[in-house]
């Protein structure tokens, strides 16, 4: 039995992130446990699915009676429910057997404890405190955003042991000049956050701050990058966008040659004939 069962529209969604875990591990990101992926679910909870937090569904069983307390209470994700990636999980694991290495989390009413619901005992991700901090912003802001991603996407976490490209905006210039797309589905850029412990609640905070700057996505200074987006598949295409930018700076650095990228009036011009009909919508 599955909390999958005789619901169509959860369903689909935990199949695209598997689809999308599938991706980050062929792409290379995702050594090891590396990456996790957080989905708000709460609209497609249906009554069998709430019962479960009431007692009264047969799924219900005794790991759900333990309560797992946040550092700082997230007061938007009151009786929130989430589908999280495991901690320690494989991507590639996730892939095929996304109820096995990821679990539904549901947020209780003092928005500063968990529970683990559906559909085994599987421990959300490590870095819970930037997905969840992040999601109980983008709610607060009313944002149609719904997905989170870590990933740890090889060429873009290169470039941030660079010094010179960790100054504002370097990279994101560099990245938009290589390939109209970056300019045109990454139209805010990539922000910088400085080296913090992964999983650290500074992490968090750096994270969200930086979104609220207004970047689409943050990377994570020689770890990866942190994305969000309406669903797990256009999170993916963002960082997918930006890291083949990397890629083609890369492949030119190596053919001995600094690239020589868009001008400024060709970034200008996507900017205004792409920017605002592709993304027209601020969606932080
Ligand atoms: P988890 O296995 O806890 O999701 O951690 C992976 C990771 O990438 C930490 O930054
Ligand atoms: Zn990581």
């Amino acid at each position: 039995m599955s909390i999958l069962d005789n619901n169509l529209e959860l369903t689909r969604q935990i199949e695209q992130v598997a689809e999308v875990a599938g991706y980050l591990w062929q792409k290379g990101w995702a050594e090891r446990n590396g990456g996790n992926i957080v989905i708000n679910i709460t609209n497609e909870i249906n009554s069998s699915i709430s019962d479960l937090t009431s007692g009264a569904s047969p799924f219900r069983s005794p790991f759900s009676v333990l309560r797992f307390p946040f550092s700082t209470p997230l007061p938007h994700l009151r009786g929130c429910y989430f589908f999280c990636k495991g901690t320690n999980r494989r991507m590639r694991d996730l892939a095929r057997w996304p109820m096995d290495n990821g679990s539904i989390i549901h947020i209780l009413d003092d928005g500063a404890h968990y529970e683990i619901i559906a559909d085994k005992p599987v421990m959300p991700t490590s870095e819970l405190p930037s997905h969840l901090s992040v999601h109980n912003y983008l709610i607060a802001k009313g944002s149609p955003c719904k997905a989170s991603l870590h990933t740890h996407p090889i060429e873009l976490v290169a470039m941030t042991h660079h010094r010179p490209f960790l100054e504002k905006d370097v990279l994101t210039k560099i990245l938009w000049s290589m390939i109209p797309e970056t300019r045109a589905f990454c139209p805010k850029g990539l922000g910088i956050v400085p080296y913090l412990l992964p999983s650290s609640v500074a992490l968090g905070e750096a994270t969200l701050n930086t979104l609220d700057e207004g970047y689409d996505v943050v990377m994570w200074e020689k770890h990866g990058v942190f994305a969000v987006d309406t669903d797990i598949m256009s999170a993916f295409d963002q960082v997918d966008v930006l890291n083949k930018a990397a890629q083609i700076y890369l492949s030119s650095r190596s053919m001995g040659f600094e690239p020589e990228g868009m001008t400024e009036a060709q970034m200008q011009e996507l900017a205004e004939t792409f920017g605002l009909s592709l993304k027209n919508t601020q969606i932080l």
